[in-house]
């Protein structure tokens, strides 16, 4: 589970100073990762909709720096044109309107910043012909939701088969 979310990180291409927001953290699994890749100069924020993560999150990772933020990934309050990177990974299956929440997190990036999102779902091309495929599907219909289109606002858009294909990534880069 450590390799998998390290290599999910290396996809970001990120580096010492840069201004990330995470949205749904949950208990904070990815931010000693984030933290480690933008170090003290950079500036690391985590918003959830749940009080209780965010506590789990201070519990787990008080010492790190992270600005705690109580909101809603559909409505994210900052102004335009904030962060260098944009990353949430585990949400967007939760979301009711995800082609909003998409084009939300598009919005607060800086031009050229690089956005990135995912979730559980088998990688494009499996078909839920195996015994895996179809016990994941049962267990959280995730795995089968559709996956959000990719707006026109970005390029150099790439996916990769995160978590040995129980998981996707998108990253793209927002257009200048
Ligand atoms: C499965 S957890 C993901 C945790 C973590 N990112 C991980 O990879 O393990 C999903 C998180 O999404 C949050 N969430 C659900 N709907 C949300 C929304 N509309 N806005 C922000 N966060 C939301 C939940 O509170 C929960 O913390």
């Amino acid at each position: 589970m450590i390799e998998g979310r390290k290599e999910i990180i290396s996809y970001l291409n990120l580096r010492s100073g840069m201004k990330i927001l995470e949205v749904s953290p949950g208990p904070g699994v990815f931010q000693k990762f984030l933290r480690d890749k933008i170090g003290n100069d950079g500036e690391l924020v985590s918003l959830d909709l749940s009080l209780g993560m965010l506590r789990q999150c201070q519990r787990k990772n008080g010492s790190l720096n992270v600005q705690l933020i109580h909101g809603n990934a559909q409505y994210l309050p900052l102004p335009r044109t904030v962060l260098t990177r944009f990353f949430i990974l585990a949400g967007v299956n939760l979301f009711n309107d995800p082609k909003k929440a998409i084009n939300e997190f598009i919005r607060v990036t800086k031009e050229d910043g690089i956005v990135s999102w995912g979730d559980e779902g088998f990688f494009f091309g499996l078909s839920k012909t195996t015994f895996g495929e179809k016990y994941f599907s049962k267990m959280n219909p995730g795995y089968i939701k559709p996956r959000p289109n990719v707006p026109a606002t970005v390029s150099e858009v790439k996916e990769y088969k995160v978590y040995n294909g129980l998981g996707y990534l998108v990253t793209c880069r927002k257009k200048a």
